[in-house]
């Protein structure tokens, strides 16, 4: 059911934990399974993302799907990261079940949050990223209705 690189990332998830005084902190979650997911970037003068960690409270498809999403922003610059999508996250993986798709959002959606943190403190203009909802409460709102 699940890739080998799906099962090597869920029991040996790369990047976790915090980063102390991040550059940008995205917290996101999914209203319907509950599944929260944390990622933190340190971001360097030149935009370049140094290092990212993260913390996901969720099934093992969205572990999986967070640590491949920070093995795959690291060493970016914050345009290219804005390119990493659930998709590239997802072929970086091997695939999910379609039952676990969204999962994957999770990943993209951290990221996001993220680098809007980001652009927000440093006053960066990141082209093509939007504002996400500001908080947990709000995704849950959106969703439910
Ligand atoms: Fe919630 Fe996978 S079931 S993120």
């Amino acid at each position: 059911m699940y890739s080998e690189k799906v099962v090597d990332h869920f029991t040996n998830p790369r990047n976790v934990g915090e980063i102390e005084n991040a550059s940008g902190v995205g917290t996101v979650g999914n209203a319907k399974c509950g599944d929260i997911m944390r990622i933190y970037l340190d971001i360097d003068d030149d935009g370049i993302i140094r290092d990212v960690k993260f913390k996901t409270f969720g099934c093992g498809a969205a572990i999986a799907t967070s640590s491949m999403a920070t093995e795959l922003v690291k060493g970016k610059n914050v345009q290219q990261a804005l390119e990493v999508t659930n998709k590239a996250v997802m072929e970086a993986l091997d695939g999910l079940p379609p039952v676990k798709v969204h999962c994957s959002l999770l990943a993209e959606e951290a990221i996001h949050a993220a680098l809007w943190d980001y652009s927000q403190k440093h006053g960066i203009k990141i082209e093509g990223l939007e504002k996400p909802p500001t908080d947990i409460a709000e995704v849950v709102e959106e969703e439910e209705y």
